[in-house]
């Protein structure tokens, strides 16, 4: 089988994308690559909105902008927002007072990420009025990206729970709503009302996020065992969710411009190259783009539109491009390995014509 073009055109190409979630283990360029991602679709599309649910926001530090949890335009674009929502929950919103606090505690207690799945749920609602073009999600590293896929089967369980506790405590919570004087916001049918409207968001988007024309995750992740370990891992999950995944960016390759001279980098290499061919072989049904690793960070517009190209042409080496100083470089430093080689040919040859005239007797 042909190995499928190594680059994410076929991302800016379907235009039924709706959901774009942007994935991968801690640090391998998630928010780089949604980042970059989200400025491509910004040419194609009408209306782009980048979303981090991160809690340690980095849209920011990438394109050196402040945002907040309402999208704001990017600068520089005029179709390109950016919003950073906190996945937990904001508790200050809850009143505090003793039986209402146990209560939710306790709910979530009993179901870990209710919290979270609520404030998602919330969020997912109010994107799905703004009516963007396309949203693309910088999800926070794997573990708790997969958690916030989940939402639809903790709601259920929340609902479970909710009924239990209410057949428990009987008319008990309610009285105390009432004792408190709190508002009918809060009290236990509100709760479960708002539970309730949720699921139904909640199924509605959950819905779209299993229909491949409308969802895609994209995997992103580094040329080391620990990466694609967990790219398998990942990709394995996401099947199980039924949300298609076809595209795997692979950041921070070591190219082989022939100049690095570095017994490390060479070494890397190799063993980068291992990964990598290990990525094509379990992955040849995927799109697979290869990025090079930057002397410097990838940092503000500029720069992610810069790096932008190697998403939508794969990245030659610089020495195959060829401009009169690399050639100039490569020579010299060719010169440079010859006279090293020829050197150490020269021992070499001396040590073996001693080690022949020598004679032990
Ligand atoms: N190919 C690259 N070459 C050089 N620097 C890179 C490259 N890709 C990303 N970086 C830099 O590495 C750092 C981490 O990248 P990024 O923030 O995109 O990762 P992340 O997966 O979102 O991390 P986190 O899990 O912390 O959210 C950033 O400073 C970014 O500019
Ligand atoms: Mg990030």
């Amino acid at each position: 089988m042909e190995a499928l073009e190594g680059t994410v055109e076929n991302l800016l190409e379907q235009e039924s994308l709706k959901w774009v979630f942007v994935g991968g283990k801690g640090g391998v360029g998630k928010t780089t690559c949604s980042s970059i991602l989200s400025i491509l679709l910004s040419a194609v599309r009408s209306s782009v909105l980048i979303i981090s649910t991160d809690p340690a926001h980095n849209l920011s530090d990438a394109f050196q902008q402040k945002f907040t949890k309402s999208p704001t335009l990017v600068n520089g674009f005029s179709n390109l927002y950016a919003m950073e929502v906190d996945p937990s929950v904001e508790n200050d919103d809850l009143p505090n007072v003793e039986g209402m606090d146990g209560f939710i505690s306790e709910l979530t207690n009993a179901i870990p990420g209710i919290d979270e799945a609520m404030s998602f749920a919330e969020m997912l609602k109010l994107v799905q009025t703004m009516d963007y073009s396309v949203i693309v999600f910088d999800t926070a590293p794997t573990g708790h990206t997969l958690r916030l896929l989940q939402f639809p089967s903790t709601l259920e369980k929340g609902l479970a729970k909710m009924m239990t506790l209410k057949n428990r405590f009987g008319g008990l919570l309610s009285q105390a709503t009432r004792m408190f004087g709190l508002d009918d916001e809060f009290s236990e049918d509100a709760i479960l009302g708002k539970l309730e409207g949720m699921k139904g968001v909640i199924e509605q988007v959950n819905k779209q996020f299993k229909d491949p024309d409308l969802t895609t995750f994209v995997c992103v992740c580094i040329p080391e065992f620990l990466s694609l370990y967990e790219t398998e891992r990942l990709v394995q999950e996401l099947a199980k969710f039924e949300i298609d995944t076809h595209n795997i960016i692979i950041n921070q390759v070591l190219f082989d411009d022939e100049v690095v001279e570095s017994k490390l980098l060479k070494a890397r290499m190799r063993m980068q190259q291992k990964y990598i061919d290990q990525f094509y072989m379990l992955y040849d049904d995927f799109h697979i783009t290869k990025l090079p690793l930057l002397p410097q960070e990838v940092c503000g517009v500029e720069a992610l539109k810069e790096f932008s190209h190697n998403f939508i042409k794969p990245y030659k080496p610089a020495i195959t491009r060829g401009t009169i100083e690399e050639l100039e470089l490569r020579v010299s430093t060719l010169n440079l390995q010859l006279e090293e080689a020829n050197v150490e040919l020269d021992r070499l040859r001396k040590g073996k014509q001693q080690a022949d005239h020598f004679d032990p007797l």
